[in-house]
């Protein structure tokens, strides 16, 4: 079978199956309004389908157009976008709605080259706007798409270096038609999530089993060898006086804007060799941090502020340290009712 037939005949079968078993569900696919689509690219960049829609909804009701985003506080923005992680997609969101509202007359851009210009837009994200949005040619290649692709052209060069992404973008290119690339890329981002998962896959359900070259699709696509998970531990500080929590107002780069438990600097580190309060585990990029928290009696620095637990739900705060104050809040809880001393 020629390389044009074996296409035409994967993208006919692959749209014939998207129509009757596609995710049509999915709430961002109802919205064309390209602000809609940037809004649910951002939150799905490193965040599940089930833990974004709840929010989207609601962020379209809070921010319902790039200019209501404009004109918002930092502060806003932050609250509206807890639950979601990676505060800084928050921040480069707010900062596109801004430069899209003054630069662009509040239209999204529908050119790759604008796109990329503005703050947290990468390859992927334009491509999905140019697609999604406007239903224009682009090579849509998130990891469902990549899996799907790598499979079917039986790609095993890993994905990860140079020769393996350019052998990707090939195969991309020859995938996706000249025009319209809407339906094409949520087709394929939809056999990746329910046929073609990672593992192995469901081929005798999927509509792409005759034109697919894949020998042993659970190996693919495949990755250079993995940078080991390093382990890392921080120390922070409970104050907890008078009914108030008091917490400090992150300077980044990772959670400005945000309140956090205060650290607990390596000369006060010596005072506090008890039990932590508390211990919290995250991961962040390649790290796995365990986050100890210790109580004190000592006077708050005034550089923090006081919050009691009713104010606590309306501020932002990043998910780890939210983790810890609840975990912090049941240990006190439990010791002021036992009459137990911390340490
Ligand atoms: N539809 C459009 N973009 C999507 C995404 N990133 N994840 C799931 N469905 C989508």
């Amino acid at each position: 079978m020629n390389k044009e037939k074996r296409v035409g005949l994967a993208r006919s079968a692959l749209l014939n199956w998207h129509a009757s078993h596609g995710r049509h569900d999915l709430l961002w696919r109802r919205f064309t309004d390209p602000y809609a689509v940037l809004v649910s690219e951002f939150m799905l960049q490193q965040t599940t389908v089930a833990t974004v829609t709840p929010r989207f909804a609601e962020w379209m009701q809070t921010f319902p157009t790039v200019a209501d985003l404009a004109s918002a506080t930092e502060e806003e923005v932050l609250t509206a976008w807890q639950g979601l992680g990676y505060y800084s997609r928050a921040r480069r969101l707010h900062a596109a709605a801004k430069t899209i509202t003054e630069c662009h007359d509040a239209i999204i851009p529908s050119e790759s080259e604008s796109l990329l210009a503005l703050p947290g837009i990468g390859d992927y994200t334009a491509a999905a706007v140019l697609a999604f949005a406007y239903d224009l040619h682009a090579l849509v290649l998130d990891t469902n798409i990549i899996r799907v692709l790598s499979r079917w052209a039986n790609l095993d060069t890993p994905i990860d270096i140079g020769k393996g992404k350019k052998l990707l973008m090939k195969i991309a290119e020859s995938f996706y038609p000249r025009t319209g690339c809407r339906a094409t890329a949520s087709a394929l981002m939809d056999l990746g999530a329910t046929i073609c998962t990672s593992g192995i896959p469901q081929c005798s359900l999927c509509p792409l089993q005759q034109t697919c070259l894949a020998d042993k699709p659970e190996h693919l696509p495949r990755k250079a060898p993995r940078v080991v998970t390093l382990k890392q531990s921080e120390l922070r500080v409970c104050f907890y006086q008078q009914e108030r929590l008091y917490l400090e107002l992150s300077q980044g780069p990772r959670w400005r804007g945000l309140w956090i438990l205060p650290e607990l600097g390596k000369a006060h580190a010596k005072g506090y060799r008890s039990t932590p309060l508390a211990e919290v585990t995250y991961p962040i990029t390649r790290y796995r941090i365990t986050m100890k928290i210790f109580e004190t009696l000592d006077k708050p620095p005034t550089h923090l502020r006081g919050f009691s637990i009713d104010e606590l739900n309306s501020i932002p705060i990043p998910s780890p340290h939210r983790k810890a104050i609840g975990a912090v809040a049941k240990r006190l809880f439990s010791i002021h009712n036992s009459g137990e001393s911390p340490n």
